[in-house]
């Protein structure tokens, strides 16, 4: 991502506002210690294209790999440290334009900042005296080493007189819980790498037809997302005929077949905001009847799910819809026997409905965040964001399952907000509607 200060619509407080949302939970007696995510080896000298830690530009807004945000709340000369890397004209004209501690202060709005480089001498002294660390163990192995051994230099020289930390505190925990709130900001980007993937969706739509291949769709997309200045959130599953069962296919490498469906799993990540929206659709522009009759069940599912998706409702209700409306679907396929309610209760569904309806979404896939406060659901409350993905797969070869139903795979993932009166559909821009998916490839095709 890019070095240069993010301005993001009415967002130039943003990044302060949750900084002081972190610090008034904090408390005063404290210091926060979070770091950028380390750069990663692909192989020889060359690495993967950098992404920040969701954390880290949560917090700062601050793309460059080597730096550490210190929050400290209620200190006077200066709340909110980082640590950067220096200033080098030498390795920008290798790797780009660094900030510098300048920078740092000037256009991210730290108090203080400092050469990366620096940050052994100083932090132990900014930790000191303070009684509790919040961190986020167990993510990055050697930055952990790097604060245990700051806590521990720390108490053995307790008794030259400094006062080292007595509790370390699981940052993860409360930072999470805002990140699960979204603002009016990150809902606006949402929306716009929900609009983006869609587009991408109608793209695959109009080029799909026999005789292409899964990775052309791929390809597709990806060029969809790259014109709007987004990459993928996670590797597509381009999955056609029996592929579209496995639930992360991702070879995308076969040919599609007339007579088939093709399950496309597809979200991208603009402005480190990710949306994940699946769509399947007949390869020859046509669902036969057997794949119809499931598709409509999904489709059914994945509204009665939507519909439970409002302030006050809890985690599991839109499971719960579609599980009811799957079941009572495979009934009526004939592909389950037996009473529904008592299908339902002993989970026979699972056989051809394997996954949960959704998860939470936003600068993760797969976000941050509870779903369950202790042994209870958690409530659903405006600003959260899920995905709501019921699903059938009927693989080849299934036992008792009548032929013309084998190959059968079929998801329907929609993006969803929670709003303060229900829900709003961010991914509304792809087409669900089987008859609607069948003229826009007419369309396509023509
Ligand atoms: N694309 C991953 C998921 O749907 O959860
Ligand atoms: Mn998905
Ligand atoms: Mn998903």
């Amino acid at each position: 991502m890019s070095a240069r200060p993010q301005k993001t619509t009415h967002r130039g407080d943003e990044f302060a506002h949750r900084r002081a949302a972190l610090m008034r939970h904090m408390g005063r007696d404290s210091i926060a210690i979070v770091p950028a995510a380390p750069v990663r080896r692909r192989n020889n000298d060359v690495e993967y294209a950098y992404r920040q830690d969701s954390d880290f530009h949560y917090l700062t807004g601050f793309g460059e790999p080597e730096s550490v945000a210190v929050l400290i709340p209620g200190r006077a000369q200066a709340e909110y440290i980082l640590f950067v890397r220096d200033r080098d004209p030498a390795r920008e004209t290798w790797d780009g334009h660094r900030a510098g501690p300048a920078g740092a202060r000037r256009s991210y709005g730290a108090d203080d900042a400092f050469p990366i480089t620096d940050m052994d001498e100083i932090l132990p002294g900014l930790m000191e005296n303070r009684t509790k660390v919040f961190y986020a163990m167990g993510i990055y192995p050697e930055f952990d080493q790097r604060v245990v051994g700051w806590v521990n230099g720390l108490r053995t020289q307790a008794r030259n007189g400094r006062h080292p930390p007595q509790e370390m505190v699981a940052l993860d925990q409360v930072l999470h819980e805002l990140r699960l709130h979204k603002s009016r900001a990150e809902i606006g980007l949402m929306r716009e790498s929900a609009r983006i993937a869609a587009r991408a969706h109608v793209r695959a739509m109009r080029f799909c037809r026999p005789g292409r291949t899964e990775y052309e769709v791929m390809a597709e997309i990806v060029h969809e997302f790259r014109l709007h200045n987004a990459d993928t959130s996670y590797h597509p599953i381009v999955g056609s005929g029996a592929n579209s069962c496995i639930l992360h296919y991702h070879e995308n490498d076969q040919r599609l077949r007339e007579g088939d469906v093709l399950l496309i799993d597809a979200g991208c990540e603009h402005r480190y905001y990710a949306s994940d929206i699946t769509r399947t659709i007949p390869v020859g522009g046509r669902f036969t009847p057997e794949q119809r009759a499931v598709y409509e069940v999904v489709l059914e599912a994945n509204r009665a799910a939507i519909a439970k998706v409002r302030p006050g409702n809890h985690w599991n209700e839109p499971h719960e819809a579609a599980v009811r409306v799957v079941t009572q679907g495979l009934v009526k396929l004939g592909l389950l026997k037996g009473r529904p309610s008592k299908l339902e209760r002993d989970g026979a569904y699972r056989r051809f409905f394997m996954h949960r309806t959704g998860h939470w979404l936003g600068m993760d896939v797969h976000d941050v965040g509870d779903y369950k406060i202790g042994d209870e659901w958690r409530v659903l409350e405006p600003g959260m964001v899920l995905t709501v993905e019921p699903g059938i797969y009927v693989p080849v070869g299934a036992r008792g399952v009548p032929k013309r139903f084998h190959g059968i795979g079929v998801r329907i993932e929609d993006d969803v907000v929670v709003t303060r009166t229900g829900a709003e559909v961010l991914s509304e821009g792809a087409p669900k509607d089987a008859d609607e998916i069948e003229s826009l490839m007419a369309a396509g095709h023509g």
